[in-house]
């Protein structure tokens, strides 16, 4: 039986750590042998492939309806023709394949990108264990259900009280569109130490990532973020994320049984 694949999606404000820590959970899951994983980058800003290490020559936003309607070539149906177009922009890695969903076109809208994804998804015959979709700063994907409901939502944010109050509207936003509160998760990242997390309610975060000089170093000498060290704090922190993300898709998958 093909299972369906556990989606995490990482929001948070601009800047927090979105696109760092999905490709360091990748990475981890990469680790843990949870392989193979589907990164979805949903920043029209893409830049996830970097932080992987890898080039993305298309992105799906780029597809246009029309050629898909007008100009299937003959002998192809347009099942064949979705396929063959998604393969051309999944870039495939080792332990991982990725997509871009890039900058709509025409319309504006993400519906068709968001179609071919979600078509692709059941399409392919790869099996994916995990989606990890970095998004965009903003609530657009959540609140345009464009990237549907993930198993798990991550909200990204610094330990202070500004970051409180985008904690507080993203789990609203998410909670109005029918996500369940367990669902929702909020990581702290760039943690220095000395200063403790400001209090977020009853719920504690699940992870709090330590601000990291080999994250910033990584960042300066543009080499990809998901190959710092792996015994740096940020790294061993992820991974200690990623085990706890793994247990909650072991929990999913044993409940569908
Ligand atoms: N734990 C950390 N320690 C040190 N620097 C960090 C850490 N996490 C993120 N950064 C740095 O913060 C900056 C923003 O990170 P990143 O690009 O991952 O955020 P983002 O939320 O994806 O941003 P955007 O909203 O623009 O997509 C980068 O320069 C990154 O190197
Ligand atoms: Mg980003």
């Amino acid at each position: 039986m093909v299972q369906s694949p556990f989606t995490i999606a990482v929001s948070g404000k601009g800047g927090t750590g979105k696109t760092t820590i999905s490709s360091l959970i990748i990475r981890s899951l990469i680790d843990l042998g949870e392989t193979p994983v589907l990164a979805v980058d949903a920043d029209p800003n893409a830049n996830l492939h970097e932080a992987l290490g890898i080039t993305v020559h298309e992105t799906l936003g780029s597809m246009r309806e029309e050629a898909f309607t007008r100009h299937i070539p003959p002998g192809m149906n347009r099942h064949d023709y979705v396929r063959f177009r998604f393969r051309q922009a999944l870039v495939e890695a080792k332990g991982f394949d990725l997509v871009a969903m890039g900058r709509p076109e025409g319309s504006g809208c993400y519906c068709f990108a968001n179609d071919l994804l979600s078509e692709c998804i059941i399409q392919l015959e790869r099996d994916y264990r995990y989606i990890v979709i970095d998004t965009e700063a903003g609530m657009e994907h959540i609140s345009r259900g464009t990237i549907g409901m993930p198993d798990m939502l991550l909200i990204v944010s610094d330990p202070g009280a500004r970051g409180l109050r985008t904690i507080a509207r993203i789990r609203e936003i998410a909670t109005q569109l029918g996500l369940e509160k367990e669902k929702i998760f909020v990581v702290f990242n760039r943690f220095k130490s000395g200063t403790a997390p400001v209090g977020i309610g009853n719920d504690l975060p699940i992870a709090v990532i330590p601000e990291d000089h080999q994250v910033e170093a990584a960042d300066l000498a543009a080499t990809p973020v998901s190959q710092i060290p792996a015994d740096s704090p940020a790294r061993i922190t992820v991974l200690n994320l990623a085990q706890k993300i793994r247990k909650y898709a072991h929990e999913k998958s044993e409940a569908l049984q």
